[in-house]
């Protein structure tokens, strides 16, 4: 039987309170994983930690804001305390608000590069070092498909995303003498608390419904056609962090139903 068995590994996942990152903790959790979440939503975390300690694996969480590299290293040094050695990192943590190359201002930009690529930098640079301790280790980055699409709505998120894809690459090639493994997890258009905040400003912009706005891009932007789940892009997750991926890394991988192809 072909199976994907995370018994006795250990995750630390950002953003492990919501969307993506959320659906993916449970699904590595149900695979036999005990998992550490990291996220500056509590609520979320404790809601993750209910339903992974009932999988009969551990969970830790630990408010974490990943734009503090003092955080992210506590969230590491719980890590390590708890569990010892770490097989996986997942940096999920994320936000994608709408911008525009005339209007967005110099603190808005800031706050998305804060985010998406330095809390991206913080997880990757105590991956590697804890990884390099051990000799083995893989960590998944979170980009986007606007890394690659240009997307007319969130520009400074799709340049913050590209960057995620070349910090990743960089980590890669650094680490792979050394048994670790770095990849990218690019997500297509998923109706997580991320979008339906997207589809609530198209809505205050251009009145017309969230509902509307959502179809239309369902099926004009996906060329399937139809919406993708969280699961989609946990069970790609999932076998990239696998050691059925083993030979795997440098790759960005985009789970989007056929919009992005590099
Ligand atoms: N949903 C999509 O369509 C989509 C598409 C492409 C890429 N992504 C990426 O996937 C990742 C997950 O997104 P999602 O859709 O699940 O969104 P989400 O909003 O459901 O989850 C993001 C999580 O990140 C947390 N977070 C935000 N800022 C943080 C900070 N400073 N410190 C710690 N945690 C913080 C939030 O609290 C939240 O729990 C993000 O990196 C996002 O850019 C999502």
């Amino acid at each position: 039987m072909y199976t994907l068995d995370f018994t006795g590994k250990n995750v630390l996942i950002t953003g492990a309170g919501s969307g993506l990152a959320l659906e993916t903790a449970l699904v590595l959790a149900d695979s036999g994983a005990n998992i550490i979440g990291g996220d500056i939503n509590t609520a979320g975390l404790d809601d993750m930690a209910d339903k992974v300690t009932k999988m009969g694996v551990k969970a830790i969480t630990q408010k974490t804001d990943v734009t503090k590299r003092t955080e992210v290293e506590a969230l590491f040094a719980t890590a390590k305390k708890e569990f010892g050695k770490l097989d996986i990192v997942i940096n999920g943590a994320g936000i994608g608000p709408l911008s525009n190359l005339e209007t967005t201002t110099e603190e808005e930009f800031r706050r998305i590069m804060d985010i998406n690529l330095f809390g991206v930098e913080f997880g990757s640079r105590q991956a590697l070092l804890a990884m390099k301790e051990q000799g083995y280790g893989t960590v998944l980055n979170f980009a986007s498909i606007a890394a690659w699409v240009y997307p007319a709505i969130n520009p400074h998120y799709a340049v913050s995303k590209m960057a995620v894809v070349s910090l990743t690459r960089q980590y890669a090639k650094y680490a792979a003498p050394m048994g670790i493994r770095f990849n990218i997890m690019c997500p297509g258009i998923i109706r997580t608390p991320m979008w339906e905040a997207g589809l609530e400003s198209l809505h205050a912009l251009t009145g017309r419904s969230k509902e509307d706005i959502w179809d239309e891009t369902v099926t004009r932007a996906i060329p399937m056609g139809i919406p993708q789940e969280p699961i989609d892009i946990a069970n790609a997750a999932v076998f990239l962090v696998s050691d059925k991926a083993r030979y795997i890394t440098g790759q960005s991988i985009s789970v989007d139903g056929g919009q992005a192809m590099h």
